[in-house]
């Protein structure tokens, strides 16, 4: 489906506030693949459908799953703001004509995964500083970002999970097979 049509389908489902971060990653989405030569019109198209389900209720994201045979966890289940991922992935393969690889970017939004492909690694980063971002380190990120983005994927895995610990919270196990994968991966090369 065409770029323009996803993005009203996707502004249909989001408050201002989000639409404008889903934009926003679009943007830096953009950037990234301009950097590190990935198909430009691909990452932008992941990097505005990535939080399509985010605004959907607890209820709602469970209800989904059900009908559509999706496979949760238990900690999927428990912290129902995960889902969006998964359910990100399913709307756009059967919504918006996605690949199953770019659909996997979006799953694997949210915890990282292993296997992360360069579109994976771009809306990971993309959604980390896009410009409506605001956090205190993006400045040093984005330089990582700039440079190795092997090295910008590890670096929001470890930050992701600093801050699970800190407030006492369960880490999926996709950010642990994540983080190893990205290490191995960064001492390989
Ligand atoms: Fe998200
Ligand atoms: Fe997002």
């Amino acid at each position: 489906m065409e770029l323009k049509k996803i993005q009203e389908y996707v502004k249909n489902q989001l408050s201002d506030k989000r639409y404008y971060h889903s934009k926003c990653v679009m943007e830096r989405s953009r950037e990234l693949a301009e950097k590190y030569g990935a198909d430009i019109k691909i990452a932008e198209k992941i990097g505005i459908a990535h939080d399509v389900a985010k605004e959907m209720s607890e209820e709602e994201k469970l209800k989904y799953v059900k009908d559509n045979n999706i496979e949760i966890d238990d900690i999927e289940r428990e912290n129902s703001s995960l889902l969006h991922a998964k359910i990100g992935k399913d709307i756009a393969i059967k919504q918006f004509e996605f690949t199953e690889n770019m659909g996997q970017a979006i799953a694997n939004h949210t915890t990282g995964n292993k296997d992360m492909d360069i579109y994976s690694k771009i809306l990971f980063i993309a959604d980390r500083t896009s410009k409506d971002r605001n956090f205190e380190d993006l400045e040093h990120l984005n330089e990582i970002a700039n440079k190795n983005i092997d090295e910008a994927v590890l670096y929001i895995l470890d930050k992701k999970i600093e801050i699970q610990i800190r407030k006492r919270a369960s880490i999926h196990v996709n950010g642990i097979i994540a983080r190893n994968y990205m290490l191995n991966l960064i001492n390989k090369n």
